[in-house]
């Protein structure tokens, strides 16, 4: 199968599984709390790349995970990438309309609807990995636990959030500005590489590489995110663009200029690739992926 095939063939899987994992998981309940489920299922059902499940599927592959269990970790990843955006579109942060082609939580249910659906799909995320249910072995669960967790909150994604929103007043470098998108980025990606491996019992010092390979396509992708923020189609990427000029906040777009980011991430994936030199074609859909990440348009 050619590398596209592949890879077109994977994020139709992951997509399929994704949306049924939580259409299972979030049945409608015949109480108050429906109009709240509802808006958690119009946030994670139907929309997105799905890239942190496909992430964490394929490293879990790897190293012959059933898919069945990493798939019940890769909801748990991607309940917390579905929060974090349903809180990014929040007006105290990014006050977008627009996502994944259609209005945003708050857009749709209010703000208190959507602050609220943040914090469920949240604890979703951890309830899914503690689950005996999901995962017998009791290390396992608590590794799951602590590498979200690392990757989610002050030392993670919301502390990069934090850098990003002080990046609209404050003028940073190029070594802070890679600090922030390894924090509000490259920590949640690198997260779901991780859990694939802790999945696969690689122990931690039979992970570096694969540390390698996320650190790098984490960095590729959101220089990505800010190019096609820069010069992407709307219709293409299902919400507003231009945002960040328009905030006046420092990217690598806006620290490099276009052309020399785009090097940058290309360089990147690369060396992401290089980082799997010790396996064969097994690793092939890790490949393609970070091909992928530079190569997208949306
Ligand atoms: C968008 O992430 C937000 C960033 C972390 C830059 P994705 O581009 O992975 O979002 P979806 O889920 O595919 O829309
Ligand atoms: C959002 O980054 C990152 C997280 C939610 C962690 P952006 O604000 O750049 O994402 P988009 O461009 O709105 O998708
Ligand atoms: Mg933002
Ligand atoms: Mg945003
Ligand atoms: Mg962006």
């Amino acid at each position: 199968m050619g590398r596209s095939g592949l890879l077109a063939d994977a994020l139709k899987q992951i997509a399929h599984e994704v949306d049924g994992g939580f259409e299972a998981l979030l049945p409608l309940p015949r109480d108050a709390r429906a109009p709240l489920v509802e808006a958690m299922r119009h946030a994670v059902i139907g929309g997105g790349k799905r890239l942190r499940p496909l992430l964490l599927v394929a490293t879990a592959q790897l190293h012959g995970v059933d898919r069945g269990h990493a798939l019940r970790a890769a909801l748990a990843i991607e309940a917390v990438h579905a929060y974090s955006l349903v809180h990014d579109d929040l007006p105290c942060m990014d006050d977008d309309a627009m996502r994944h082609g259609k209005p945003s939580v708050h857009k749709a249910y209010g703000e208190a609807a959507a602050v609220l659906v943040g914090d469920a799909l949240q604890a979703l995320a951890f309830e899914l990995l503690a689950d005996p249910a999901n995962f017998g072995d009791p290390f396992v669960r608590a590794e799951l636990v602590h590498v979200l967790a690392l990757a989610s909150g002050a030392g993670g994604m919301v502390g990069g959030q934090a850098m990003d929103m002080a990046a609209e007043t404050t003028s940073f470098d190029l070594p802070t500005i890679t600090r922030l998108q390894q924090l509000k980025t490259g920590a949640l990606l690198g997260a779901a590489v991780e859990m694939g491996a802790i999945l696969g019992h690689v122990a931690p010092e039979g992970r570096t590489h694969l540390r390698g390979y996320a650190r790098d396509i984490g960095l590729a992708f959101q220089i990505v995110d800010d190019l096609l923020d820069h010069d992407g189609d709307e219709d293409k990427a299902g919400k507003a663009l231009r945002k960040d000029a328009a905030a006046g906040k420092a990217t690598f777009v806006s620290l490099l200029g276009a052309e020399r980011a785009r090097e940058q991430a290309a360089l990147l994936v690369d060396q992401a690739i290089a980082h799997l030199a010790q396996h064969g074609q097994e690793a092939d859909l890790l490949r393609a992926i970070a091909r992928y990440i530079v190569e997208r348009d949306h």
